[in-house]
């Protein structure tokens, strides 16, 4: 048995799902979503899932289940959010097309700018839409993640509206009804808490204004060591002292630790190590591995040379850095076996591509309390013809 995330593999099971292939594990999907709903009933907050780390729209009813709705950062997101997931729709892009705006009055409940000019430019539009709540993307300019490109609040960020330009733009927003910050990645209570800090220090003049305040995603509170307790004690503070409704809108919290990427080897051989070429690719099918930078957990695999055979793992596309990194195992790596990823379900099928017209991984849930796996996708030749002309 292949235990792994809680997904219980039988070697019958494992040796027939076709590889690439994502197994997103439901039962643990949904334990994830029962401790987010926890907080929102305990904080009295609301919590919607970010569609930038997670869209599984198979999955909708059960997310919808636990959260209050979802946030979406395009269009394609927000018809996502309308049409199969429903609850509330919150709406945050850098910027907004006319063509864009046009769509997003028809579904959203609420839309968040990321400056006082974009408010400005869509101001009677949105008279038209009384139900629509407007907000405004602060900048706290307070970093907590010393990662550059995931670091909203960093030197020369176009994320948000600082301080000054807020001055500087004050009468633009006028009648906007909420705001909005996004400033952590895979953080703990404690960074919420600075960072509200310094939002308090220099944009609650605004508060007395507005009815409510997102804190946007990057809240890791499914993690095992995530402080929930302390995440629920400022809330609940923040709450009291300006009456304000309170959202969340994280993303990988709620796939956290919920799905695996299988796949197989294909080839083995040596050009001063030993070299193992995957049917997989950290470019196409875990970009973040390259993007972020990080280093997957593999299923009995250690750091290099922690166990007797070592293998720069390699992806199946043509880009020379497609690696997925310098693994150990206790055996010789074989062309068919299978190699597992661990933690896979956000930020991968969202983000992944057919770059090289390599196929995208399928799609498999996996449920614990029947141990059963079953294919809900495999993508194909049309995909990649598809998004070509
Ligand atoms: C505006 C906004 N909200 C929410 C999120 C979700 O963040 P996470 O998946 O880290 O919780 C992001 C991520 O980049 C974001 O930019």
């Amino acid at each position: 048995m292949e235990q792994f995330g809680g997904i219980n593999l039988s070697h019958y099971e494992l040796a027939n799902l076709k590889t690439p292939c994502y197994v997103v594990n439901e039962t643990q999907l949904e334990r994830n979503l029962k401790l987010l709903n926890d907080v929102q009933t305990k904080a009295e907050c609301k919590i919607l899932l970010a569609f930038k780390g997670f869209a599984m729209w198979r999955l909708a009813p059960l997310v919808m289940r636990y959260l209050s709705g979802t946030s979406a950062s395009s269009v394609s997101e927000a018809m996502l959010g309308y049409n199969e997931f429903g609850g509330e729709l919150h709406v945050y892009a850098p910027a907004f097309s006319d063509a864009d705006m046009a769509e997003h009055v028809k579904m959203a409940n609420h839309i968040v700018f990321n400056s006082p000019g974009q408010y400005k430019r869509f101001k009677s539009l949105l008279a038209d839409h009384p139900n629509i709540q407007a907000g405004i993307r602060l900048n706290p300019e307070h970093s907590e993640t010393d990662t550059a490109i995931y670091d909203p609040s960093g030197q020369y960020s176009r994320l948000g509206t600082t301080y000054n330009n807020l001055l500087e733009n004050i009468e633009d927003i006028e009648g906007i009804t909420g705001l909005h910050f996004h400033n952590l990645c895979e953080l703990n209570a404690d960074a919420l808490e600075r960072t509200l800090a310094v939002v308090e220090e220099k944009f609650s003049f605004l508060f007395k204004r507005i009815s409510w305040i997102n804190f946007g995603g990057g809240h890791h509170i499914t993690r095992s060591d995530y402080d929930v307790e302390a995440l629920i004690r400022i809330i609940k503070a923040f709450k009291v002292k300006y009456k304000l409704e309170v959202y969340l809108e994280p993303g990988e919290a709620i796939a956290l630790n919920t799905g695996v990427l299988v796949s197989s080897v294909e080839d083995v051989f040596h050009n001063d190590m030993d070299i193992a070429i995957l049917d997989t690719s950290a470019t196409a099918h875990m970009p973040d591995v390259l993007e972020m930078p990080y280093r997957p957990y593999i299923l009995n695999a250690d750091e290099a040379n922690k166990k007797e055979f070592t293998y720069r793992l390699g992806g199946v596309t043509c880009l020379a850095g497609d690696v997925i990194g310098d693994y150990s195992f206790g055996k010789r790596l074989r062309v068919g076996d299978r190699l597992i990823f661990g933690d896979m379900a956000h930020y991968t099928m969202v983000k992944n591509n057919t770059f090289n017209g390599v196929c995208l991984p399928s799609i498999y849930l996996y449920n614990e309390e029947t141990e059963k796996c079953r294919v809900v996708k495999h993508f194909s030749y049309e995909d990649y013809k598809g998004r070509l002309s």
